[in-house]
C-alpha cells in the first residue's frame, strides 16, 4: 500500500463517487460497499439518526448484488490507481463463499473485507460475528475458494473481541479489521416512536472511538496477523492513536460524510507527525504505546 489510509465500507460508495473533490488515487485503499449475492433492497427509510458526536444507520446493505457489481461497476473502478477492496456480506455461509469465489477472478481485487458484522440486517452478517464457532466456520469455508489477501471485519458487539479476532485468524484470515457499527437507538419522544424504521442501527462517528480504539489494542495484542482500526476517526490525530495501539493501517469512515478531503488531510497529517517526531516510516509507530 502507498500509505496505511483507507476508506471504510459503506462510506464512500465506490470510491468514483468522490473523484470530483479529491485524486481518489492517493489514498491507500478503498473498500467499497458491503456486496452480497444477490440485490438487496435495504431497510425501509428512516434508516440515519444523528446522535451527539456520531450518527445511527440502518441501511441494510442495500445494493445490486455481486453479478451486477462484476458487470457494471468493476469496469468502471478497475483501472482507479489504488487499491480496491470488496466489502463481503451475506446471510449464510453458502453466500459468502459464492460471493467470495467470484470476486476472486477479478484480477484487479487484491482482497476483500468479509463483513460478519453487520447489525443491520436481519438474518445475516453479525449473526457469525459474535460467536468464535461461527465466525471460523465463516472464514474457514471462504478460504477454501478466495485465494487473494482474506481481512475480516470484526463486530464491536460481543463480550470479548479477542475470542473471535484468535477464532478467525485459526480460520485462515490474512488480517482483521475492526470495528464495525455498535448495536445503537433512537426515539422521538414526541411522537412515541423510534427514529428508525428498524428500531435498533448502528453507531459510528468521533463518539464510538474510544471503544474502536481499546479493541484495536486488545486485538493487536491477541493475534500476529495484521490490525486495521477504525471506529470514529475523525483526523490524523485519531490515526495515529490508532496506528500506536497497534493498528497496521487504519480506514476512514463517517468523517467522509462531514469532509470529503478528509482522507488526504489524514495522509498529509501522518506525514507531518512522522517528520516532526524524526520517525522515518509509519512502521515505527505501529504498536509503539508506552504503556
Ligand atoms: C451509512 C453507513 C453504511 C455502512 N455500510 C457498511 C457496509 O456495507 N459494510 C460494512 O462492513 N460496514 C459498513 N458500515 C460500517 C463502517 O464501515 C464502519 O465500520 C463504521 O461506520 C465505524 O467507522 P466510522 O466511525 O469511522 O464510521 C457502514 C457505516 C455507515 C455509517
Amino acid at each position: 500500500m502507498k500509505n496505511p489510509v483507507m476508506t471504510a465500507s459503506g462510506t464512500f460508495g465506490y470510491g468514483e463517487e468522490f473523484s470530483d473533490f479529491i485524486d481518489i488515487s492517493r489514498i491507500g485503499g478503498i473498500i467499497v460497499k458491503g456486496t452480497t449475492l444477490h440485490k438487496r433492497e435495504g431497510n425501509p427509510y428512516p434508516r440515519m439518526a444523528e446522535t451527539p458526536s456520531g450518527m445511527l444507520n440502518a441501511v441494510g446493505l442495500q445494493n445490486k448484488g455481486v453479478h451486477y457489481f462484476v458487470d457494471c461497476i468493476y469496469p468502471r473502478i478497475k483501472n482507479i490507481q489504488t487499491h480496491i477492496i470488496v466489502n463481503v456480506s451475506g446471510s449464510a455461509v453458502e453466500d459468502y463463499v459464492e460471493t467470495a469465489s467470484i470476486i476472486n477472478e477479478l484480477v484487479n481485487i487484491p482482497a476483500i473485507e468479509l463483513n460478519i458484522s453487520c447489525p443491520n440486517v436481519k438474518q445475516g452478517g453479525m449473526a457469525f460475528g459474535i460467536t468464535s464457532r461461527g465466525a471460523e466456520e465463516v472464514v474457514k469455508a471462504v478460504r477454501q475458494v478466495y485465494k487473494k489477501t482474506l481481512i475480516v471485519k470484526l463486530s464491536p458487539n460481543v463480550t470479548d473481541i479477542t475470542e473471535i479476532a484468535r477464532a478467525v485468524e485459526a480460520g485462515g484470515a490474512d488480517c482483521v479489521s475492526l470495528i464495525n457499527t455498535l448495536l445503537g437507538m433512537a426515539i422521538d419522544a414526541e411522537k412515541r416512536r423510534p427514529v428508525l424504521s428498524t428500531v435498533t442501527g448502528g453507531m459510528s462517528g468521533a463518539a464510538v472511538k474510544p471503544i474502536a480504539l481499546r479493541m484495536v489494542w486488545q486485538v493487536a495484542k491477541a493475534v500476529k496477523i495484521p490490525v486495521i482500526g477504525l471506529g470514529g476517526i475523525m483526523n490524523a490525530r485519531d490515526a495515529i492513536e490508532f496506528m500506536l495501539a497497534g493498528a497496521t493501517a487504519i480506514q476512514i469512515g463517517t468523517a467522509n460524510f462531514i469532509d470529503p478531503t478528509i482522507t488526504l488531510k489524514v495522509i498529509d497529517g501522518i506525514n507531518d507527525y512522522l517528520e516532526r517526531h524524526g520517525f522515518k516510516s509509519v512502521h515505527e509507530i505501529i504498536g509503539a504505546l508506552e504503556v
